[in-house]
């Protein structure tokens, strides 16, 4: 299928270690999908789902012990511990080669090994990084057919000559002559699995688990970690953003990108239907952005995925329609409930679960033993261009133009609704302060609210300190009027255990106002923190809310940021000498309005 020597020569080296029983290169092709999900439900790892409710679509569960990323167990191997930073695991390269060589001899006997090669960006873009991951696991080869364009295609972009990033994954289960498989094969403990990169090299190896972004390598492996320190060495950015576009009821479009923690409401924003009348959203991304200048001195951003990787409970057809109709059909559905005509149930999807729904760990549900039917982590895997939401240009080359970035996360308190930053250099200052409370797309986290700088602390490949020093670099390439205005939002602020602010389809007013202030318009009044809207700049017509939980919602206490400036203070002095001086002339800052 390829002349690549170098390609040919890295899949036979491999395959001769980890001794798999077949090599199977896989050309993306429909009959190839096919034959792969026929054999995982005949194999009984995966239950085709009723052809007349959700046609071509399959469910599965995992094993209880790989639901979600670990980061614990996820390393980035430079060869300074420092070039890693203060809050990445670390391990020397040649160290973590050595360990898991040890784990790969043999670690595929009795499985096939699949050769994945696949884009992230459009097929043949100049911006578009292709890899080819070997992996033993079916399912991963069906949910990177979603998840990235795959197979031949891209071989016959690589040519005899093209460079790719090397992505290796294991399961990490090896069968003996004979031995029956499980339904989910994986390490069987936490300590058993790896999650390795080498941004020095551009190379990811990962071991023992078969879940979403521990395992699908072209996501957060490539897409944000190699990414991002290839991003840090070109002069572009490498985000876990979603991208929308925004058209307000005079057809005047803009483009906005957000960065808000893992479960945090990224894929929502992305496919929101406005409650304003007039004002329309339209999706190029729900979770990674690549932003590069574009001739103009604007920044320009790409989804570089193919597919949507999203949570699956609580999406309903009243909080998220467009994530539901994307999963109508052709979708991967992973630790979710099926009902016994064969469709999918999850809390919240906005229906009584029907009796004798099998739960994700394969039991009949028990609405009374105090356990959800759907893992909390469970996801959807569906093709992007099933969004009857999604944008026109959201597989164009050239990318769209970004007038705002915003960045959130879930905070309960301290954190107002919406806030502006005062220059670039504030605004990195709010996206090196992000944090929220902890949700369940990570396994083994302690609860409470943890800093997550720019959604990105699972995710950023190099020193933290010096990411956010290439943030402040970037302000510097262009003109301000150039540069996307910085917002900081939080849709999960309480009081007395409910939220203020009633979010999803009614965050578009919200991001009104923002598309408004890019527009000159909106009027904002100043703070400690930020420009805040002035009264009435934002609209509340028609929401069931009362002026008093808007202006709760929007307040700004000076005592509770008193003691978040002690968090950041101690956040902060993680990053030594690696800490931008302008982010530490923001704090400075910042304390003086508290007059602290
Ligand atoms: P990853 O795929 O993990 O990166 O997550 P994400 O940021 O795309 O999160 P997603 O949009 O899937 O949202 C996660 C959870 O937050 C879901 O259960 C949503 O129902 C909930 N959520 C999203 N938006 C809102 C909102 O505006 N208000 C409230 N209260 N909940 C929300
Ligand atoms: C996240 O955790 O931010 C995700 C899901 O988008 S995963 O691909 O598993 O990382
Ligand atoms: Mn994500």
């Amino acid at each position: 299928m390829t002349k690549n020597k170098k390609l040919i020569d890295w899949v036979n080296e491999w395959a001769a270690w980890c001794e798999p029983t077949n090599v199977q290169w896989c050309d993306g092709s429909e009959e190839e999908n096919q034959q792969l999900l026929d054999g995982m439900v005949a194999s009984g790892m995966a239950t085709k789902l009723n052809e007349k409710k959700r046609p071509g679509s399959y469910a599965f569960n995992s094993d209880p012990s790989d639901v979600a990323r670990v980061e614990n167990r996820t390393f980035i191997c430079t060869t300074n511990k420092e070039d890693a930073g203060p809050t990445n695991n670390w391990m020397a390269p040649d160290e973590m080669k050595a360990t898991m060589k040890a784990r790969y001899k043999g670690c595929m006997k009795g499985r096939t090994l699949y050769v994945i090669p696949f884009s992230m960006g459009p097929l043949g873009s100049n911006i578009a990084k292709i890899g080819v991951e070997i992996t033993d696991s079916p399912y991963v080869v069906t949910n990177m057919r979603i998840m990235t364009r795959m197979g031949k295609k891209v071989l016959d972009i690589l040519g005899e000559n093209g460079e790719f990033i090397p992505c290796v994954h294991s399961v990490g289960a090896p069968l003996e002559p004979g031995q029956k498989d499980s339904k989910w094969p994986c390490a069987p403990t936490i300590d058993d699995k790896f999650i390795s990169h080498f941004p020095e090299t551009y190379e990811i190896w990962s071991f023992g688990s078969g879940y979403g972004g521990n395992a699908l390598l072209g996501k957060k492996c490539l897409a944000l970690r190699i990414a991002s320190k290839m991003a840090k060495d070109e002069g572009w950015l490498a985000e876990h953003m979603l991208i929308l576009g925004i058209t307000n009821p005079k057809g005047e479009k803009k483009y906005i990108a957000a960065a808000f923690p893992s479960a945090c409401g990224k894929t929502n924003l992305a496919m929101l239907i406005p409650t304003i009348p007039g004002w329309k959203v339209e999706t190029v991304g729900d979770d990674i952005a690549w932003m590069k200048f574009g001739k103009d001195g604007r920044l320009y951003a790409i989804n570089p995925e193919a597919g949507f990787f999203g949570v699956a409970p609580f999406t309903s057809m009243d909080t998220n329609p467009n994530a539901m109709l994307s999963a109508r059909a052709n979708t991967i559905f992973t630790n979710v409930g099926v009902t016994p005509d064969g469709d999918i149930w999850w809390e919240g999807i906005g229906t009584d679960c029907p009796a004798g729904t099998i739960n994700w760990k394969n039991k009949v549900y028990d609405p009374a033993a105090g356990e959800p039917c759907a893992h909390p982590n469970a996801r959807f895997t569906a093709p992007a261009n099933q969004c009857p939401a999604i944008d026109a240009a959201w597989e164009d080359p050239a990318g769209v133009p970004i007038s705002a970035i915003l960045f959130g996360g879930r905070r309960p308190s301290t954190v107002p609704l919406i806030h502006e930053s005062n220059s670039w250099n504030h605004g990195v200052f709010m996206g090196s302060i992000v944090g929220s409370e902890v949700t369940a797309a990570a396994i083994g986290l302690k609860a409470g609210v943890r800093r997550d700088p720019f959604a990105m602390l699972p995710f950023c490949g190099y020193n933290m300190g010096d990411y956010f020093g290439h943030w402040i670099e970037i302000g510097k390439k262009t003109t301000n009027d150039k540069l996307p205005k910085i917002f900081f939002v939080n849709w999960f602020r309480k009081d007395n255990g409910k939220w203020l602010w009633p979010g999803y389809g009614e965050n578009s007013r919200v991001l009104a106002y923002i598309f408004d202030r890019c527009n000159g318009q909106g009027e904002a009044v100043d703070s400690p923190i930020g420009k805040i809207p002035a009264p009435n700049a934002i609209n509340i017509e028609g929401l069931d809310i009362t002026a008093g939980q808007l202006e709760k919602a929007l307040a700004v206490n000076a005592d509770e940021w008193k003691d978040e400036v002690a968090l950041i203070d101690e956040h902060y002095k993680m990053f030594g000498n690696h800490l931008p001086k302008e982010l530490k002339e923001e704090l400075v800052g910042l304390k003086k309005r508290l007059e602290m």
